[in-house]
């Protein structure tokens, strides 16, 4: 594997719901190889969401530590994980969430209106990442003149204009067609095996998760299976 890019060690996490603590995560260790693209699967309710936003900056561990590059996120404090996010962290979720009143064009330069740009980087980045998900003719367009799978490549686009350290993904094709979802899948290759991003993508679906290079099953809080995707 190369080097490693993140580094989760011993990781717990559990909600407290009145009396009741659900431990969620128990004691999870993993790496993820810097320009790997790595698939999380379980079921419903193992924690891999619980997972992702943890290593996504959003939340805090109970215990154990989180690194990701040069920083150890576990140690951060809650306003210097938020500027770590927005240089570090590309998000893409099942249902979206693009703003509906602004074009796609406003909705990926939004996480560039974050950092200290010139409005023409800003123009150039995201003409660049429009591009990349072959959107360039609808960067006027508004979220509800997209289709569920334009959708989501603004989403990527949104995702990858900051060129971040990592892009998460939680269940990017639950929401999708099987052809638009093939195409979301095939972005996501080449967001890896062009730009070298790192990539980790929680999914239900086995065929999705083949197209990673590797296979991370989560059960009851614990990494039951870690496998080399078949058929890739
Ligand atoms: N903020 C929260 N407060 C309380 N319980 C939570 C919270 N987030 C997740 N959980 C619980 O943690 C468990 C794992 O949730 P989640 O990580 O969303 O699972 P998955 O994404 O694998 O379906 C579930 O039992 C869920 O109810
Ligand atoms: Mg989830």
């Amino acid at each position: 594997m190369p080097r490693a890019i993140v580094e989760v060690r011993d990781l717990h996490k559990s909600f407290t719901r009145g009396s009741e603590t659900i431990d969620v995560l128990q004691g999870l260790t993993l790496d993820v190889g810097e320009g790997e693209f790595l698939a999380l699967m379980g079921p419903s309710g193992s924690g891999k969401t619980t997972l992702l936003n943890l290593i996504a900056g959003l939340d805090r561990p109970t215990a154990g530590t989180i690194s990701v590059g040069e920083n150890v996120i576990s140690d951060m404090s809650e306003s210097e994980l938020a500027r770590w996010r927005t240089r570090h962290v590309g998000f893409v979720f099942q249902f979206y969430y693009l703003l509906p009143v602004l074009t796609a064009y406003e909705n990926v330069e939004l996480p560039l209106l974050l950092l200290p740009l010139t409005k023409e980087q800003r123009r150039k980045q995201v003409e660049t990442a429009l591009d990349l998900v072959g959107l360039t003719n609808r960067m006027d367009h508004r979220p509800g003149q997209l289709s569920g799978g334009q959708q989501q490549r603004v989403g990527i686009a949104r995702a990858m204009v900051t060129d971040p350290t990592l892009i998460v993904a939680d269940e990017p094709t639950g929401d999708l067609d099987t052809k638009s979802a093939d195409e979301i899948l095939r972005l996501m290759e080449i967001l890896r095996a062009q730009l070298n991003k790192t990539i980790i993508m929680v999914t239900h679906d086995p065929k999705a998760a083949a197209r990673a290079q590797r296979i991370l099953h989560l059960e009851k809080g614990q990494l039951v299976l870690d496998t080399a995707a078949v058929g890739v």
